[in-house]
C-alpha cells in the first residue's frame, strides 16, 4: 500500500460496512474515491479503469476519525515527540485528522509559530493538523495571546490547556474576543488552587495510597464558572477532558438551559478509574486524574445521551526520564493516539455499553461539527479521509512498536479485539 500512497489514482473500497452517521448511512456499500474526494457511495459500483481496490468486506468503513486533542509537542518538546511522529501515530491510531494544543516551546500564541507547525504538518504530517493558538501570552494567564493573528493563521480554537486560565475577568474577555471567529475556546478546567500539589482524584483510594488528591470539585467549580462566562459573552465554550459526574451535570444542564457549552471525554477516563492508581504505575497519572467508578460511569452515560460531544486522547507524550520513579514527581499525561480505537471497541462497544454507531458519531461527525473542520462525513463531495476497522482481529497493545516518540500507556501488555485496520487521508493510504 505504501506505493499507493506515492501514486493516487482512482480508489474503489468494495463491500465493507459503511457506518456514516453523519448521513444516517449503515449497511453494506461500496465507496469511490477520485482526485482526493469521495465521488461515489453505492451498493455495488464499477470498477473505474486503473483503479487500485481494497476489498473491504467484513471490515467497516467509516468517515476519517478526528481527535481535536493532542499534543504534538513541536517546537520545542522534539525529544516527546514531533509532528512527523505524531502524525504517524495517529494514522496508526485511525485518525485522520488532528488537533495540536498550544503548550509548546515556544508556545503557539502568535501567528509565526502557528505558521511553522502548519508549514512541518504539510512536509512531514501523515494526517491533516489544525493547530490550536494559545488563549494568554506564554500560557502565564496574565496577557491575551495575538487571538486575532492566531485565527488568521489557522487555528481552529483557544486554549491554555495543561493549564486553566484562573481570571475569570480575562477569560471574559478572551471569550468576547474570538466571538466574531466563530470558534471556541477549550477550557482545561481545574481550580489551580485546589489542584496544586496533588498526583491523583481525592477519595478512599489516595487516602489508602498516601498521595496528595484532587477533588472532583477542583474540576466542577471551573466547569460552572465556565458555563456562566459562556452565558455571559455568548461564547461557545469547549470543555477538554471531562471527568467528574458533576460537570457531566452541570453540562447537561448548561446545554440545556442554551448556553453553547461542549465537551470531551477521553478515553482512559471511560475506561478506568482511580483503582489503576494502585500499582503506583506513573502511567496512570494524568490531568485531570482518573476517578471514581461512579464518574466513569456519568461520563459513559453522557456520552451517550450526547451530553458529551465527543471523544478526544489528550494524547500526551513524555519521555521515560519523566514517567518513571517516585508517582508524584511523574509528568501528567499518557500517549493516546494508538490504543485509543482498540480500547474503545474492545471495552465499551464489544461489551454493550456503547453502541458502535454512537461511538463513530462522537469521533467522527461531532469533532468535525463542534470546530467547523472539513471531513466527518462519508458522502459523494466530502475529503476522501476514511477509517476502515476490523471488529474482530485480536490487537496486543506493544507500547515498544508505537510510531510515537513516547510509551507513556498504562495499557501496554492489554489484549484487545477490534482495531483500526486502514487510515486513508485525502485518498491516500497512511496506515498500515
Ligand atoms: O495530563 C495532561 N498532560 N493533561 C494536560 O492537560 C496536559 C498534558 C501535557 O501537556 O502533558
Ligand atoms: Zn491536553
Amino acid at each position: 500500500m505504501s506505493a499507493r500512497a506515492r501514486n493516487a489514482g482512482p480508489l474503489l473500497i468494495r463491500n465493507g460496512r459503511v457506518i456514516d452517521p453523519a448521513s444516517g448511512t449503515d449497511g453494506v456499500q461500496d465507496v469511490l474515491i477520485e482526485d482526493g474526494t469521495i465521488t461515489r457511495v453505492a451498493a455495488t459500483l464499477p470498477l473505474p479503469e486503473q483503479a487500485d481496490v481494497v476489498d473491504a468486506t467484513g471490515k467497516i468503513v467509516c468517515p476519517g476519525f478526528i481527535d481535536i486533542h493532542v499534543h504534538l509537542r513541536e517546537p520545542g518538546h522534539e525529544y516527546k515527540e514531533t509532528v512527523a511522529t505524531g502524525t504517524r501515530a495517529a494514522a496508526a491510531g485511525g485518525f485522520t485528522a488532528v488537533c495540536c494544543m498550544a503548550n509548546t516551546d515556544p508556545v503557539n500564541d502568535n501567528g509565526a509559530v502557528t505558521d511553522y507547525i502548519l508549514a512541518k504538518a504539510r512536509t512531514e504530517g501523515a494526517v491533516r493538523v489544525y493547530p490550536i493558538g494559545a488563549v494568554t501570552r506564554g500560557l502565564r494567564g496574565e496577557a491575551l495571546a495575538e487571538l486575532a493573528e492566531l485565527a488568521e493563521a489557522g487555528c481552529v480554537a483557544f486554549s491554555d490547556d495543561g493549564k486553566c486560565v484562573m481570571n475569570a475577568a480575562l477569560y471574559r474577555h478572551a471569550m468576547e474576543y474570538v466571538l466574531p471567529f466563530g470558534v471556541p475556546v477549550i477550557s482545561h478546567a481545574e481550580d489551580t488552587h485546589l489542584a496544586r500539589g496533588t498526583s491523583m482524584h481525592e477519595g478512599v483510594v489516595s487516602t489508602e495510597l498516601g498521595l496528595a488528591g484532587a477533588p472532583a470539585a477542583a474540576e466542577d467549580v471551573m466547569v460552572a464558572r465556565d458555563i456562566l462566562l459562556a452565558e455571559l459573552t455568548g461564547a461557545h465554550v469547549h470543555i477538554a477532558h471531562l471527568s467528574t459526574a458533576g460537570a457531566v451535570r452541570l453540562v447537561r444542564e448548561g446545554k440545556a438551559r442554551g448556553v453553547r457549552v461542549t465537551a470531551e471525554v477521553t478515553p482512559h477516563h471511560l475506561v478506568l478509574t482511580e483503582d489503576a492508581v494502585r500499582t503506583y504505575d506513573p502511567n496512570t497519572k494524568m490531568a485531570p486524574p482518573l476517578r471514581s467508578k461512579r464518574d466513569r460511569e456519568a461520563l459513559v452515560e453522557g456520552l451517550l445521551d450526547g451530553t458529551i460531544d465527543c471523544i478526544a486522547t489528550d494524547h500526551a507524550p513524555h519521555a521515560l526520564s519523566e514517567k518513571e520513579g517516585e508517582y508524584d514527581q511523574a509528568a501528567f499525561g499518557i500517549v493516546g493516539l494508538e490504543t485509543a480505537v482498540a480500547i474503545l471497541l474492545d471495552r465499551l462497544v464489544r461489551p454493550g455499553h456503547v453502541p458502535l454507531a454512537t461511538l463513530v458519531a462522537r469521533m467522527t461527525r461531532d469533532p468535525a461539527r463542534l470546530l467547523n473542520l472539513p471531513g466527518g462525513r462519508l458522502t459523494a463531495g466530502a475529503p476522501a479521509d476514511l477509517t476502515l476497522l476490523d471488529l474482530d482481529v485480536e490487537h496486543a497493545v506493544e507500547p515498544a512498536r508505537f510510531r510515537s516518540k513516547s510509551r507513556n500507556t498504562p495499557f501496554g501488555g492489554w489484549t484487545l479485539r477490534g482495531a483500526p485496520w486502514m487510515t486513508i487521508v485525502g485518498g491516500r493510504v497512511v496506515s498500515p
